[in-house]
């Protein structure tokens, strides 16, 4: 499997957009954290999370070539599925976006629900954070989230759905807040919340 270091490195070649970024370290934390809630593998789950968006810079985040262009860049950069991007991986990432009409692989094993999950809440968590008076992750808590999903102005173009299938892998919304809030708190200078 890739090592972590060479993500970052190709990560660092291929997302210029800063939030974007930030967004893959925050799935990668959320993600690590959840395999560890599961008992599976961190370094596959956490790098995951971090490699899942790769493609959206490359392809100037059109909707249409996302994660459809995912291929492309591991050809570019020689890395091997099955080798370097584990075949669940490569699945977990490709099935992240099962709403496209091109891609194939659709959300079934616990990775590939859980990557959706913890990338949609991710952007979420942030949303929260930001409309505190400080701005801060550690001001969010589990109740004000659950009253803002049921706010369908608040970060609209998030898809509760899509949180919500965390609890067909048995983990209850709001527990998955929970563990998702401390993630980013044990990130957040590196996050800037
Ligand atoms: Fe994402």
């Amino acid at each position: 499997m890739i090592t972590r270091e060479k993500a970052i490195e190709v990560l660092d070649k291929y997302i210029t957009t800063p939030w974007l970024k930030m967004h893959m370290r925050e799935s990668e934390a959320i993600m690590r954290e959840l395999a560890k809630h599961f008992g599976e593998d961190e370094e596959l789950w956490g790098l995951s999370g971090l490699l899942h968006d790769l493609d959206f810079d490359y392809v100037n985040k059109d909707p249409k070539r996302h994660v459809v262009e995912f291929d492309t860049l591991l050809e570019k950069e020689n890395l091997k599925v099955g080798e370097d991007i584990p075949e669940e991986m490569y699945h977990a990432i490709k099935a992240h976006y099962e709403e496209h009409p091109d891609i194939t692989q659709e959300r079934e094993s616990k990775l590939d629900i859980a990557l959706a999950a913890a990338e949609t809440i991710s952007g979420f968590l942030v949303a929260c954070s930001l409309v505190q008076p400080d701005k801060k992750i550690a001001s969010v808590n589990v109740e004000s989230v659950m009253k803002k999903f049921k706010k369908k102005d608040f970060a609209k173009a998030v898809r509760r759905e899509v949180i919500y299938e965390i609890e067909e892998i048995g983990l209850p919304v709001e527990e998955f807040i929970k563990i998702s809030l401390k993630s980013l708190c044990d990130i957040s200078d590196e996050i800037g919340l």
